[in-house]
């Protein structure tokens, strides 16, 4: 397995990797829910790629950024177990050249609200590091996991729109046997905190059964799951009902075409968590 920290090693890398090329973006801190996405990877192209970037520009100023864990040498031996050919982990400056005037990437609607809304300039942020690792590898293939739902929407319709040569591979959430989706911050939950992260599943499995019983109305849904967080000690930041392609706000449920959304805060971390809820 190749590791390439410069454009340079990246540009002769690729070069020498022939056939379909699928491309795994990741923030680093790898868990299973990551190396779930390189078996997909691997299933749809002859050589795998990882790209391991703790991206500055979608993080707020208030955010977690330099916080978050950095777990290169323990990542890249990961990677290479699970069969990766190529790991791409770039500096800022590489990315990000001094000197070069920026662009901004919107995608209006569907990067609006919920996450959208509570961190500002987030989606512009992510979609602009994605286009960027996705012109420097050159891949056939780009795995982006449901966990994340609405950057899955968000980052799909950038591509889908500028009209890009790639397939979207959606991996499903891996879940710890509990519920909890797995995430790269589940680490800093301390204490009681692991078993109150479990209102954030425990909220969106209540969901399901509603829809699955006929609740009709998205805000009787939205109300539970919001009291079921906060039963939990979670702190709310939304319980959403929405479309679940536009994810737009909708005015009753059909639970094949609705997705639950929710986030919340326990001390210093924020977790996210999502279901389509058809899916019991
Ligand atoms: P990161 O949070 O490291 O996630 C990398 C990929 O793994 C994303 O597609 C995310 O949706 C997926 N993922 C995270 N947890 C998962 C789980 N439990 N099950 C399945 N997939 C999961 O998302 C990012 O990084 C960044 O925003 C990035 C796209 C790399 C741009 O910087």
């Amino acid at each position: 397995m190749l590791i390439c920290r410069t454009l340079d090693e990246l540009r002769q890398a690729r070069q020498s990797l022939g056939g379909r090329v699928a491309l795994v973006p990741t923030m680093g801190a790898l868990h299973a829910g990551h190396l779930a996405h390189l078996g997909y990877a691997r299933r749809a192209a002859d050589h795998v790629v990882v790209s391991i970037f703790v991206n500055p520009t979608q993080f707020g100023p208030h955010e977690d950024f330099n916080r978050y864990p950095r777990t290169l040498e323990v990542d890249t031996a990961k990677c290479e177990t699970a069969g990766a050919d190529l790991v791409f982990a770039p500096e800022a400056e590489t990315v990000y050249p001094p000197g070069v005037p920026g662009v901004e990437l919107t995608v209006p609607g569907v990067a609006d609200g919920l996450e959208g809304a509570q961190r500002p300039g987030h989606f512009a942020g992510v979609c602009r590091v994605v286009l960027k690792l996705l012109n420097l590898v050159r891949p056939d293939a780009v795995t982006f996991g449901r966990k994340d739902y609405q950057q899955l929407a968000v980052v799909s319709a950038m591509i889908n729109d500028l009209m890009l040569p790639i397939d979207i591979i959606e991996v499903p959430t891996v879940r710890e046997d509990d519920g909890l989706a797995m995430s790269s911050r589940n680490r800093y939950l301390e204490g009681d905190e692991r078993k109150h992260a479990l209102g954030l599943s425990k909220a969106l499995k209540q969901a399901q059964q509603m829809a699955a019983d006929g609740e009709p109305d998205p805000v009787a849904i939205e109300a539970m799951m919001r009291d079921v967080m906060q039963a939990y000690h979670l702190e709310v930041d939304y319980a959403a009902v929405r479309h679940a392609r536009t994810l737009g706000e909708i005015d009753s449920v059909v639970p094949t075409e609705s997705v639950a959304l929710v986030a919340g805060r326990l001390g210093k971390v924020r977790l996210i968590d999502n279901a389509v809820l058809s899916e019991t």
